[in-house]
């Protein structure tokens, strides 16, 4: 059985285990005041050109998304979030828990819109109702699309002039700034948004999530925010030595190309014998639309989720390739799903 259901299945890139092991017996300082954590956040600071940023590395996506949702956000004020958006849909209530409303919107592909959060401020109308302050975004986003320039730069330009907070999620930014059809480059996100973070979870790292907060009146106070929520770690080192590695010579984006370019090319492949897709997804996650048979023939050699139910007979289902994924298990799998495809075809 082999997983195609994510891009954490596997455990870490060998050479961050080797950086792990080289490092195992130095004794350096808790919480984040290590040498390793420090020399990630000037490197990732390098990076992108800003030495303005304030960098905080955190365990995983749930715990940084509530932890700086709930640390820019005063008591009464709510995020606005794609009806499909992480938060919304994955995170058992994680947001809410702190204290905050999600307003949910719907989307044709994921992606929110400066007329949407027009449409969601016009109906807050006083204070009876929650206030929407932060616009929580990914990229890629759940449905495996990915923001442009352009739709980033609308976006910032609305939130700034509506005193809104742009939040980008991104436990997948490494899918989404290697994508084919990815106009971002990682300098650019300062500029664009308000705060990000750069996964290392699901791109080769055991564990790890690189928060960048970009505006100053989000960063005050932000490790007694972490703190108090369970994030700052003892072993804070274990992050630092992962984001050194991932980012010293760009294995980062090396992962994210190798699991990207396995996902163009099942799609591809699939679309070429007429398989439909929920999403024109660009990144390492795709949805074919397969008929429920073909589904159940599927699953007695792979593992996958199945997405959403698109009519009575067909459904999407998930394909996700990691920085770990061989080649051959994807060739094997789009010569199946060919093979199951034609014969349902012929059939008919
Ligand atoms: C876009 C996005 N954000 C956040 C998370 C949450 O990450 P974690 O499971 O590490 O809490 C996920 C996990 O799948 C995700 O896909």
């Amino acid at each position: 059985m082999y997983s195609f259901k994510n891009d954490y299945s596997e455990g870490a890139h060998p050479r961050i285990l080797e950086a792990l092991i080289q490092t195992n017996t130095e004794q350096v300082e808790g919480y984040g005041e290590d040498r390793f954590t420090k020399n990630a956040i000037q490197l990732l600071k390098k990076k992108m050109g800003r030495d303005d940023v304030d960098i905080h590395l955190l365990s995983g996506g749930t715990q940084t998304n509530l932890t700086a949702i709930s640390a820019f956000l005063r008591p009464h004020e709510a995020v606005i979030s794609a009806s499909t958006g992480h938060v919304q849909t994955h995170e058992t209530g994680a947001i809410e828990a702190t204290g905050h409303k999600i307003i949910s919107v719907e989307t044709v592909d994921g992606k929110l819109k400066p007329a949407q959060l027009k449409e969601v401020i016009k109906a807050h109308t006083d204070e009876h109702m929650v206030k929407p302050k932060l616009v929580y975004i990914s990229n890629s986003t759940e449905i495996g699309t990915i923001y442009s320039k352009k739709e980033l730069v609308q976006l910032n330009a609305f939130c700034h002039q509506n005193q809104l907070i742009l939040f980008m999620d991104g436990a997948r930014l490494g899918s989404a700034l290697c994508s084919t059809e990815n106009d971002l480059r990682l300098s650019d996100l300062p500029e664009l948004v308000d705060a990000f973070y750069i996964g290392g979870t699901k791109n080769g790292a055991l564990l790890g999530e690189a928060l960048v907060i970009c505006r100053d009146p989000l960063k005050a106070d932000f490790r007694f925010h972490m703190k108090q929520k369970g994030a700052l770690l003892a072993k804070g080192r274990l992050l630092g030595i992962q984001f050194l590695e991932l980012f010293r010579d760009d294995l980062f984006f090396e992962l994210a190309t190798h699991s990207n370019r396995l996902a163009r090319k099942l799609s591809m492949e699939l679309a070429k014998c007429g398989v439909q897709f929920l999403t024109n997804s660009p990144s390492n996650q795709v949805f074919p639309i397969l008929t429920v048979d073909v589904i159940h023939q599927l699953q007695a050699k792979y593992d996958f989720h199945v997405w959403d139910k698109v009519d009575a007979r067909h459904s999407a289902i998930r394909l996700v390739t990691s920085w770990a994924t061989p080649e051959n298990a994807v060739n094997e799998l789009i010569e199946d799903i060919k093979r199951l495809v034609t014969t349902k075809q012929n059939e008919s």
